[in-house]
């Protein structure tokens, strides 16, 4: 199979997180639940994909790195934990769903008011928007790094600088950034960072967390065990305990952390300049072929940051019919549909078709972009 849907998950994955996963579910016990060699190795490999995490995030504390299990988990704890009844919250266009329903759940049962920054026919934002639509009640701005459909980078930092102006709590979802993208928690003014580790960290499903900003508060959503101060009736107040209730997935975290390291040994920037390198080939490749329309803003020629996504359609036909056609006919793997951002195919006008979305990764070849090129070129033709 040829694997273009790393932008959902990367399946390939590297042979050191494989080995560590493997590793630590024959050796670990329960981290932070005793002092037997078990439960230590299961604590050592915790604390230190904590700090590679703080390290690779800009995160001020390794301690404030508080595991979930993906970024959706992540984001519900940052949106249920600070949102309280009659606040006003700023969002955009271009978030998943894993934002958009705490939203909206949020709005149903806290009266929590949203406004979305709308997104243009290329799915980019205006900037001064954020700035228009701050409210007395405002307190939080929680926005996407990069389009999970076009592959767009949002400008976080210009953001971030805006939420601090007015004193907003700013949460950042960077599951399609992290470990693709430099991130600077501090530099970028980012107060919650979300991220995912089975996509551009490389590391297994099961795992990811949020990175608390300095005196950023959020209530636990969950409650329950912690392996300390167990003769309290409520959650332990300190990070990350105060988020992490109930065994961790270290076994997870093992693969997280070797994929930390693995992503650190190559270096995010060499990681994002081969997939932009395979991303380019691949546009190049489809872009002027008759009856296709590629989506986003796609200019190249300046050598803006942005992830390796090209979201296309050939013709009218439907893009569950094409993606099929490329697993079926040619082996190759992609993402169809509405891709779990019902704002953002509003904005780009493609709500019946959908997109077929090719994502890259480190483990792809030039050869596989030349095959999934004439793939498309034949069903176009
Ligand atoms: C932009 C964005 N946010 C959130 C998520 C949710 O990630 P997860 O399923 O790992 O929680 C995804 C996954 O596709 C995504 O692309």
């Amino acid at each position: 199979m040829i694997y273009l849907d790393n932008a959902a998950t990367t399946m390939k994955k590297p042979d050191c997180v494989v080995e560590a996963v493997a590793r630590a579910l024959t050796t670990m016990g329960n981290a932070s639940r005793g002092a037997h060699s078990g439960s230590l190795a299961a604590s050592r490999v915790d604390l230190a994909c904590r700090q590679k995490a703080a390290r690779l995030f800009g995160c001020w504390r390794p301690d404030h790195v508080c595991f979930a299990s993906n970024s959706t988990e992540a984001l519900n704890i940052a949106l249920m934990g600070i949102l309280n009844e009659g606040d006003h919250a700023i969002s955009t266009d271009l978030e998943h769903n894993s934002v958009l329903r705490p939203l909206y759940r949020l709005q149903a049962e806290r009266g929590l008011q949203v406004d979305f920054v709308p997104a243009d026919r290329l799915g980019m934002i205006d900037y001064d928007d954020f700035e228009r639509l701050i409210k007395p009640n405002t307190r939080l701005i929680v926005a996407n790094h990069a389009s999970n459909v076009t592959g767009n980078l949002v400008d976080v930092a210009r953001i971030g600088k805006i939420a601090h102006e007015h004193d907003l709590i700013f949460v950042v979802d960077a599951s399609q950034t992290a470990g693709c993208v430099p991130i600077d928690m501090q530099a970028m003014g980012i107060d919650v960072l979300c991220f995912t580790g089975h996509k551009g960290l490389y590391g297994p499903q099961g795992t990811g967390g949020l990175c608390v900003g300095k005196g950023v508060e959020i209530r636990p959503w969950k409650v329950g065990g912690t392996g300390v101060q167990s003769y309290s009736k409520a959650q332990p107040a300190d990070y990350p305990t105060r988020l992490e209730a109930g065994t961790l997935n270290s076994h997870g975290l093992a693969g997280l952390s070797a994929a930390f390291d693995f992503v650190e040994d190559i270096g995010v920037t060499a990681i994002s300049h081969h997939e932009r390198i395979l991303m380019q080939r691949f546009y190049e490749g489809v872009h002027n072929v008759d009856g296709v329309k590629v989506y986003g803003d796609i200019t190249l020629e300046d050598g803006r940051e942005r992830t390796a996504i090209v979201s296309i359609n050939i013709r009218d036909y439907d893009s569950g019919a094409v993606s099929d056609a490329l697993a079926e006919g040619y082996g190759i793997a992609t993402r169809p549909g509405a891709h779990c951002a019902p704002r953002m195919h509003q904005a780009l006008g493609t709500v019946d078709q959908g997109v077929v979305r090719f994502s890259f990764s480190y483990f792809n070849t030039a050869a596989e972009v030349d095959a999934a090129i004439a793939a498309v070129r034949e069903i176009a033709g």
